[in-house]
């Protein structure tokens, strides 16, 4: 149980935000929830309908970056805890158009952090400010190079990875700085329920239960390693309880791989449950397009550290949470339909038109 007061979740209505405070609603009876989100492309009160228990979460449309709604909304609610999951999330996206990234992962976490320093001053010890970041921010790995610790020097490639470095930085400093209590989470890839289908997994069920190319970037043999949303979620409900204040924590799902891999168990699944109606295999499908520039090579986690300390592990096996996975976008077609808008037509014109067709290697 969270027990800093009450809890602001911003990017509350995007993929990861939107399964936390499900997961905590339903599994801590006491929570009482702020969720502060601007309802970008990617976030949508479709994610937070029907939760388990409305009358302990509040919704606010507002930017993170927004100085004086920030500090009225931990006044208000007297917040004790701060998750922050709102971020510009997409790779690809951060390479067309990286302003945006600059200016919610590092001008809005600033804010925040200016925020809670101000409005937490003189009872630091009842709060906790938790970062999630990513494991893209150590760059990337070579076939046999050990799994990223919290310990590897930052390198991050592509403006995306770059600007939450740059905010996991700021969340550092401020510690070191104030002492404001922070803890930083770096996590791998993660995939389930309510993920905008910008990326790899829902992208490819989608695109392939609508008879679209299957686009995967390069020879396909980039490695990521993932993790299932609920595993996630856990892990750092587990780390605002128990981790140590000013400490970062890696987390992963030890479940290393090859993108063209995850594109064909994706294909073969979707075979068995719900056969194309041209009677030929979804692989059938796969189109291999010009390489993302910058393309980190293989990521992977070493989860020692939060194991070890606070007991926690992934629990969802990636056969059965990609089943679960591709089950729920079988069966969410109005919220396919709801969050697949005019600029998601947009977006993917955009991405993949400057992609050129290139023979698989
Ligand atoms: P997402 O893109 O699905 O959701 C982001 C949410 O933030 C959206 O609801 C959006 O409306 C909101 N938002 C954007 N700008 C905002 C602003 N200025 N003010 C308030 N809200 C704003 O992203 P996600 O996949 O759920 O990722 C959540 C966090 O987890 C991000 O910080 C991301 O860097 C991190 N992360 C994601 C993954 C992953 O695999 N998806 C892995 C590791 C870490
Ligand atoms: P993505 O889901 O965008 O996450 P990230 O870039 O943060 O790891 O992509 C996961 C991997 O899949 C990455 O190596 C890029 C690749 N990819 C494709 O090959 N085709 C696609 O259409 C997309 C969206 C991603």
């Amino acid at each position: 149980m969270i027990d800093h007061g009450s809890i602001l979740v911003t990017g509350a209505a995007g993929f990861i935000g939107s399964n936390f405070i499900r997961y905590i609603l339903s599994s801590d009876p006491k929570a009482r929830i702020v969720s502060l989100d601007l309802l970008t492309y990617a976030g949508s009160l479709q994610n937070i309908r029907d939760l388990p228990d409305e009358s302990r979460h509040t919704f606010i449309q507002g930017d993170i970056a927004d100085a004086e709604l920030v500090e009225k909304i931990l006044r208000e609610h007297k917040i004790g805890t701060i998750v922050n999951f709102a971020a510009e999330s997409h790779v690809d996206r951060s390479i067309t158009a990286p302003g945006a990234f600059v200016q919610t992962n590092i001008v809005g976490t600033f804010t925040l952090l200016e925020a809670a320093r101000n409005v937490w001053d003189g009872h630091f010890d009842k709060c906790r400010f938790l970062h999630v970041s990513t494991d893209e921010v150590y760059g990337t790995l070579g076939p046999d190079d050990p799994a990223f610790s919290e310990t590897t020097p930052y390198a991050p490639n592509s403006p995306y990875a770059a600007s939450k470095a740059s905010s996991d930085h700021l969340v550092r400093a401020y510690h070191e700085t104030y002492a404001l209590p922070t803890l930083t989470t770096n996590c791998s890839n993660n995939y389930g329920e309510y993920q905008y289908p910008e990326k790899l997994i829902p992208l490819m069920i989608i695109n392939a239960l609508t008879g679209k190319q299957l686009p995967v970037y390069g020879d396909g043999a980039q490695v990521r390693d993932w993790l299932y949303v609920e595993d996630h979620c856990s892990a750092i409900a587990t780390v605002i309880c128990r981790g140590r204040v000013g400490e970062t924590y890696n987390i992963g799902g030890m479940m290393e791989e090859k993108n063209i891999e995850i594109v064909h168990l994706i294909c073969d699944i979707l075979d068995r449950i719900r056969r194309s109606p041209t009677g030929e295999s979804y692989r059938s499908q796969i189109t291999h397009v010009e390489d993302r520039p910058g393309h980190d090579r293989r990521y992977a986690m070493d989860i020692t550290k939060i194991r070890e300390e606070l007991g926690w592990s992934p629990k969802e096996s990636f056969e059965s949470g990609l089943m679960k996975t591709i089950r729920w976008y079988l069966d969410n077609q109005t919220w396919v339909n709801s969050v697949m808008s005019e600029n998601y037509d947009e977006w993917i014109a955009l991405n993949y038109s400057s992609r050129q067709e290139i023979s698989s290697q």
